[in-house]
């Protein structure tokens, strides 16, 4: 008995102390440049950001200090610290400027942060220590030379062999820390003794390859033994393999080639370096034959040289490698999110087709490829196919992939079982058809392994439509699939490019699926580094179309994206270093628009694969180009301004709004009708003029009746990749929710859920790349992974589920919630995981009718929260009539209740009239 009390006493203790400890605010998720721990970057001043934990509500951060110091014992000790900030009075907890003196190159450091917060007086405890590491800042500190393979056969129409690259050396100091810097020309992968250095893919990555190429760090301390041998294996990749249409290859180069680093520090305080140069030895008669991202690999088992990253390798018959002149004054830190293998999924099924192919159906469309196992004969050739769908008969259909033969070989050396996976390549598929084997393999020896940019998944979107529901994750599947370093297009066909538009008009709905901050970053880098001398932004980045720019729509990537970010992660140096490419690109439009204010008369994409119909009297929707690119001259120009306004550029600001507003008038005199009738009446073009705010006032409503009567009468979208991602926002912000729906909703073509009910697992690249009688789209241009048109994932999150920026506090620091109801939707439920913590935004309509509305608003930031149909009578928060206190604040809207909040969880509850 008294056993039991006490051990009831030691629980209750135990309970109060953690509610105690819980009611504390602490500091987490310490991040430098939006990376856990950096290891090897490039930025002076980097900036950091944390989160705040608390159980308590309506908690802000009051003030901060922050201590960086050269290990983590200094960091308490004042003479030690490399910087102190001092307790500075702000509730900025998001991108706060490392302020202490420049770092040197390779020095690693660490800080830590606490925080005052509104519920105490006394400063929090101390964060655990993050820290971050620099890279090689200096182009001569780059003592490593180029290393190439000598008197390599020309390219004759096929992927040359891989290249592989080894030395030894040895260590005889206890060591500190070791780190190796390493890029090349072409794809490298780094084994050190045998094993794999990283789990990093297609390094050095990908990006405009004469002005930016990016190195990786990686900390091989644990690795290194007293004997050591380093090898490399190089491949083709998008460097000199095939990229673009028409056969193009070795754009970039002829010659693959490495470069690589290796810094060892001894806890003696001496160091050694290890570099590439005239002491190492190359081969090319390995078993990666064959390397090419459309093409796929061709692995000669036969030619494997066990043990060639290794010690004791005899290496007598590998070549001195050559040592090649090439700039080091262009490398650069990598910044971005590296690719890796993310997951693994199992076949469905096995299906032998009507032509009787041996097919396995991964039940996804994804990208990456398959691991294997397989048993075979000396001598065996396997090959296998890669292809998203299967034709009208069944069959295995690869004419979309155009000429990219997205085939993996496999040659056996003996007769055996192997595990196979290629290296330096990746296919976009569902279905995998394997020839030369002569048994079906089981199932489970077959593996698809999904890679990608490892960014974090930060957002969910779910309801009670399992339609809508296979629709968010075929948009996720499509950001998976087509994020792989640079956000592509597609990732199947011989294309797989950084298309700008398709880019841009993603970009909201890529940052609530998954953490873009970083893969964001690095790729306006190259677009800056792309753009041509006159101002040109080029309509891929990396730009492999040799220099072809300026479309509408897709070149304004270079504003969009920058604002987007800012939007989303609070970012303002990405307004700031994107800043002379876009005032480059507004000065190039009017140039070409010249003294009208238009911008007329230049080939564009347009509103790229809008609705198109069989119907002698309406070919489908077209929508001028000439209306498209002032439409977006003036968005731009205006967003130019703003973006002035921000980051302190006053004058220009004025001047870009001035600007824009000479385009707007100009706009009006050639393209609306004194009755607010459009030129092209078309969705996109009402889209465009009402979601940018193109009409004087008092034609709003009547381009807005044209607008609503327009998809009243098809009862579907017309739109393509301009008018799409507009459309619902669009129709939602006049007030029309109930036609958003409507199209959401609609599941014949066109719309979005036509492909969920024909099965996809990806957003196609057209309305209707598969028809309804199985026949295909045009074979020039139908990827079955395109996410373009899954731009519609940002109205899902921002109106259905209600989770919104407010641009005077952008980053989510104070949130807008404000959810609509409609569709016939019974429940809706979203989270985004924002830079301050998550938010979460859910609504249901019980069974009793009424809406039940449940938010999270994380702490140091502050809610508006808009409650449809509510009064606050009626309102209940927390299951208690809503409080005097919380009346006297709300506001009534005319059918809304608008609602402050600070952070916490609440549950709004009140009778509510479906509409
Ligand atoms: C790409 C698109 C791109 C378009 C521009 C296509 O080949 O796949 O997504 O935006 O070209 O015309």
């Amino acid at each position: 008995m008294k056993r039991t009390i006490k051990l009831f006493i030691l629980l209750l203790i135990a309970v109060a102390t953690s509610t105690v400890a819980l009611a504390k605010t602490e500091v987490v998720k310490l991040v430098t440049e939006y990376h856990e721990n950096p290891v090897g970057i490039d930025i002076q001043k980097p900036r950091f950001s944390w989160k705040l934990i608390s159980n308590a509500e309506n908690v802000m951060q009051t003030a901060y200090e922050i201590r960086v110091a050269g290990s983590k014992k200094d960091l308490s000790k004042k003479s030690k610290q490399i910087w102190n900030s001092g307790k500075v009075t702000s509730d900025k907890s998001v991108n706060v400027v490392y302020g202490g003196p420049a770092l040197k190159s390779m020095q690693r450091v660490y800080w830590q942060v606490r925080v005052w917060d509104n519920k105490s007086n006394k400063a929090g405890s101390w964060s655990n220590p993050a820290f971050w590491e620099t890279g090689i800042l200096q182009p001569k500190l780059w003592t490593a030379e180029w290393i190439t393979l000598p008197n390599e056969k020309k390219y004759n129409g096929k992927s040359r062999p891989a290249q592989y690259y080894r030395t030894g050396f040895a260590v005889a100091k206890k060591i500190k820390l070791a780190r190796i810097y390493a890029t090349s020309l072409g794809l490298y992968q780094l084994f050190l003794n045998g094993e794999k250095v990283s789990d990093q893919l297609f390094t050095p990555g990908w990006t405009s390859y004469n002005n930016r190429l990016q190195y990786q760090t990686y900390d091989v301390t644990p690795m290194l033994k007293k004997e050591n041998a380093i090898g490399a294996i190089l491949g083709d990749g998008w460097y000199r393999g095939n990229i673009g249409w028409g056969g193009q290859h070795s754009y970039y180069g002829d010659k693959l080639a490495l470069l690589l680093q290796l810094k060892i520090d001894y806890t003696d305080g001496t160091s050694e370096t290890i570099v590439t140069g005239k002491n190492w030895k190359v081969s090319n008669a390995g078993p990666v034959v064959e390397s090419d991202i459309y093409n796929g690999e061709l692995y000669d088992a036969r030619l494997e040289m066990e043990g060639w990253s290794n010690t004791g390798f005899d290496d007598k018959k590998w070549k001195p490698v050559e040592v090649l002149n090439h700039p080091k004054d262009i490398l650069v830190a990598s910044q971005g999110v590296p690719v890796k293998a993310i997951e693994e999924i199992k076949p469905i099924k096995q299906i032998t087709t009507p032509k009787g192919e041996m097919v396995f159906d991964m039940g996804q469309n994804m990208v990456g490829w398959l691991r294997i196992k397989l048993k075979g004969q000396k001598g065996d050739v396997v090959k296998i196919k890669f292809a998203e769908v299967l034709d009208k008969e069944g069959n295995f259909y690869t004419a979309n992939l155009r000429s990219a033969k997205a085939t993996d070989t496999y040659i056996f050396k003996d007769n055996n079982e192997v595990v196979y996976e290629p290296c330096f390549t990746f296919h976009g598929f569902r279905f995998v058809m394997l020839e030369g084997v002569a048994k079906a393999p089981a199932m489970d020896n077959i593996t698809g392994v999904v890679i990608h940019s490892d960014m974090k998944p930060t957002g969910t979107f779910s309801c009670s439509e399992p339609l809508i529901n296979q629709l968010q994750h075929n948009i996720q599947w499509g950001q998976k699939g087509n994020f792989l370093d640079v956000p592509t297009d597609c990732p199947q066909r011989d294309e797989r490019l950084g298309w700008t538009g398709d880019a841009q008009v993603f970009s909201m709905t890529a940052a609530f699926n998954f953490d873009v901050a970083a893969f964001y970053t690095k790729w306006m880098k190259d677009i800056a580094a792309d753009q041509l001398p006159d101002g040109k932004i080029t309509h891929v980045v990396p730009d492999v179309l040799k220099g072809g720019g300026a479309a509408t729509g897709w070149a304004d990537v270079v504003a969009i994206i920058p604002w987007s970010v800012y939007n989303v992660y609070g970012d303002k140096r990405i307004l700031e270093t994107s800043y002379p490419a876009i005032t480059k690109w507004v000065k190039y439009m009017a140039n070409r628009a010249g003294d009208d204010y238009l911008w007329t008369g230049d080939p564009h994409f347009g509103d790229w694969l809008a609705f198109a119909s069989n119907r002698s009297d309406y070919p489908g929707a077209t929508t001028d180009k000439d209306l498209i690119a002032t439409a977006y001259f003036y968005y731009t120009t205006n967003l130019t301004g703003k973006i002035a306004s921000i980051i302190g550029k006053k004058s220009d600001a004025d001047y870009y709004k001035e600007q824009a507003a000479k385009i707007k008038a100009a706009f009006n005199a050639e393209f609306v009708t004194t009755n607010g009738r459009l030129m092209s009446n078309t969705q996109t073009a009402y889209a465009l003029a009402l979601a940018f705010g193109l009409l004087p006032d008092d034609l709003v409503d009547k381009a807005t009746k044209y607008f609503t009567d327009d998809v009243t009468k098809f009862k579907h979208l017309t739109t393509g990749f301009l008018g799409t991602p507009l459309l619902c926002k669009t129709l939602s912000a006049v007030g029309r929710d109930d036609l958003a729906f409507m199209l959401l909703n609609r599941k014949g073509y066109p719309s979005w859920l036509y492909p969920v009910t024909e099965g996809a697992t990806t957003i196609w690249e057209r309305w209707d790349g598969q028809k309804p009688d199985g026949s295909f789209q045009d074979t020039g241009m139908n990827s079955f992974n395109h996410y373009a048109y899954g731009a519609i994932g940002e109205w899902l999150y921002s109106y259905v589920a209600g989770i919104n920026i407010d641009i005077e506090k952008p980053g989510y620091k104070h949130i807008l919630l404000s959810p609509h109801a409609g569709g016939g939707l019974d429940s809706v439920s979203a989270t985004f995981m924002s830079m301050y913590g998550e938010i979460k935004s859910a609504w249901k309509i019980d069974d009793d009718g009424m809406f039940v509305y449940t938010v999270e608003v994380p702490a140091n930031t502050t809610a508006t929260v808009t409650l449809p149909e509510a009064y606050s009578g009626s309102l209940k928060v927390n299951s208690e009539p809503a409080t005097d206190e919380l009346k006297a604040k709300a506001t009534q809207n005319d059918n809304n209740l608008v609602v402050e909040i600070g952070s916490g969880r609440y549950e709004f509850k009140y009778p509510y009239e479906v509409r």
